[in-house]
């Protein structure tokens, strides 16, 4: 079992979560955050901690075609240990549906 990210992620990246997980297990992409599910140790602290309720257990119907996404971005995308700055406009993307298809973005974060 792990946590998975999910799409209200997308242009929020508070980074919240990374301040509390135990084993760094968070990757960056330029728009969002996802989970190494094979580094997750499924201890839960994450979840309450992000604004956008964008975590949830990959038990959750709406993780379902997330878990993929997650898994292979991990590989791809530079671990993140430590929280940055959110987005200026994060709050303004808070609960808006279909980010996925008009603004996920493959890259990885930028330095
Ligand atoms: Fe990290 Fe725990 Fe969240 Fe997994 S459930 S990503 S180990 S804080
Ligand atoms: Fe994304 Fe929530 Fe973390 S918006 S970066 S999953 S705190």
């Amino acid at each position: 079992m792990t946590y998975v990210v999910t799409e209200n992620c997308i242009r929020c990246k508070f980074m919240d979560c990374v301040s509390v997980c135990p084993v760094d297990c968070f990757y960056e992409g330029e728009n969002m955050l996802v989970i190494n599910p094979d580094e997750c140790i499924d201890c839960g602290v994450c979840e309450p901690e992000c604004p956008a309720a964008a975590i949830v257990a990959d038990t959750d119907p709406a993780a379902a075609t997330w878990l993929e996404l997650n898994a292979t971005y991990a590989r791809v995308w530079p671990n993140i240990p430590e929280k940055k700055q959110p987005p200026a406009d994060a709050e303004a993307w808070m609960g808006i549906e279909g980010k996925f298809d008009t603004a996920f973005s493959p890259s990885p974060a930028r330095e």
